[in-house]
């Protein structure tokens, strides 16, 4: 048999592809159209990342790279797959927001993609909704303890109910409303609205006391499958601690690049850093990144997402006199791998295993990409080559996002992403993503019974 490409010298043995699979993984003696030697280099699997807006709508403001420069930026960054964050629908019906990501996202991504379904209340057409959602391979549901739509105490507790029933994950964004109403509320009648202040408003304990809350509810729902999304402070990740020491096991966490490399001092470097840095959660401490690392190394984190959400600067500086005008999100899908190989496994942090899982395996796993993540025999060949140690800087502006700024263009890097396969298709080297607008497809999941 000669396949149609073949990897040698890669930590796994030879790596055979065959159209659009793994063929075989070990030592692998027939011949290839195509054969690259990796030595001294790192095949790893394509990256998921189980948090991103590409087509998010906030009021007035959309994301300004959309699917396909969002998507094209992800390839670029050695992220094959992403699950996708999805609007609220302005009338708050579940299902309608569900048919507009699809329009949204149809024929426009040159990554894999999935969507996460959003629970903007919990009301009968949700309940309605949920299970057959599952069914059709949609098993996550988003929700969001502030915002316009905040779900929390019953609501919550009963939208854990209803997806333990039908087998589905429930998401959710951690800051306690009132706690957040409190702290701005103190803000305004200080009148310090300038963007400095924008982490003030948004304090770490609001993030512990959510968690905690979050958890307790998925637990009186009978130990509900919960995956916390964005986790940012020391003391939320010692809520996650707690509640698995008393038992509770279906719990997943993810945290973010922003949250192990930046921190809030960024807050005070003018309105510009300011604006670009605005995000929910908030960057935090020096220490909150320090026990976040250590929660990675530890297993404690199981993820590393990015919740890439990209506005424009000129959408940015909407909030130059007030915060509260400012879009949050940054973007992150084009640096996330690299970022980590670079910041976690080339500076000790994390082995290169603990990489692979974290950015690769452990998200496909837990919410069903089942062919993906993994280089073995049988999974989609959604393949990475990266340079360890190429010394490199993100450019600035960034080459394929639509943001024009990068939060993290003057560091200095040791890795690169030198190539990317998607599904056994070149889709990214030399600095040039190869692939086209609706290359990528939608990917329909279906959860394990374990996390
Ligand atoms: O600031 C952020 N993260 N914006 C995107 C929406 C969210 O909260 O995830
Ligand atoms: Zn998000």
């Amino acid at each position: 048999m000669t396949y149609d490409l073949i990897f040698r010298n890669t930590a796994y043995g030879d790596v055979a592809v065959s159209g659009e699979k793994i063929a075989a993984v070990g030592e692998v003696n027939e011949n290839a159209a195509l054969e690259i030697d990796a030595a001294g280099k790192w095949l790893l699997p394509g990256g998921v990342d189980v948090h991103t807006h590409l087509g998010l709508t906030v009021g007035e403001n959309s994301t300004c790279d959309g699917w396909e420069k969002g998507s094209a930026a992800s390839l670029a960054g050695g992220t094959t797959t992403v699950i996708e964050h999805i609007s609220f629908d302005p009338a708050g019906s579940c299902r309608a927001a569900l048919r507009q990501a699809f329009v949204n996202a149809s024929g426009r991504s040159c990554c894999d993609y999935g969507l996460h379904a959003v629970a903007q209340r919990v009301d009968e057409e949700l309940l309605r909704t949920l299970p057959a959602a599952v069914r059709e391979g949609i098993p996550s549901w988003k929700a969001y303890t502030t915002y316009s739509d905040p779900i929390f105490g019953e609501a919550l507790e009963e939208l854990f109910r209803a997806a333990k029933e039908a087998g589905a994950v429930v998401c959710v964004h951690c800051e306690d409303d009132e706690l957040l109403r409190a702290a701005r509320f103190k803000l305004e009648v200080q009148g310090r609205l300038s963007p400095e202040y924008h982490a003030a408003a948004r304090p770490a304990y609001c993030e512990a006391r959510s968690v905690r809350e979050v958890l307790a509810a998925a637990h009186r729902a009978g130990d509900a499958a919960v995956h916390v999304v964005h986790l940012s402070t020391a003391a939320g990740l010692h809520e996650i601690r707690h509640a698995r020491e008393g038992g509770q096991t279906n719990i997943t966490v993810e945290t973010c690049p922003q949250y192990l490399l930046l921190d809030e001092s960024l807050y005070r470097r003018g309105t510009d850093q300011a604006l670009r840095a605005s995000m929910s959660p908030p960057l935090r401490t020096p220490d909150d990144a320090f026990a976040l690392w250590q929660g990675l190394a530890r297993g404690d984190i199981d993820m590393i997402a990015t919740d890439h959400c990209a506005f424009s600067l000129s959408q940015k500086e909407q909030g130059w006199n007030d915060f509260r005008f400012t879009p949050n999100g940054a973007p992150g899908v084009e640096e996330r791998l690299t970022l980590i190989l670079s910041e976690g496994v080339n500076r000790g942090r994390i082995t290169l295993q603990q990489a692979v899982d974290l950015l690769s395996a452990n998200p496909a796993r837990r919410f069903g990409l089942t062919h993906k993540g993994r280089i073995e025999p049988g999974c989609d060949a959604d393949l990475v080559l990266f340079d360890p140690a190429a010394l490199s800087r993100f450019p600035s502006p960034p080459l394929h996002g639509g943001a024009a700024y990068s939060l993290y263009s003057l560091l200095p890097l040791q890795g690169r992403v030198e190539k990317v396969w998607l599904r056994g298709r070149a889709v990214f080297d030399k600095g040039e993503v190869l692939a086209h607008p609706g290359q990528g497809k939608y990917v329909e999941r279906y959860l394990r019974s374990d996390p």
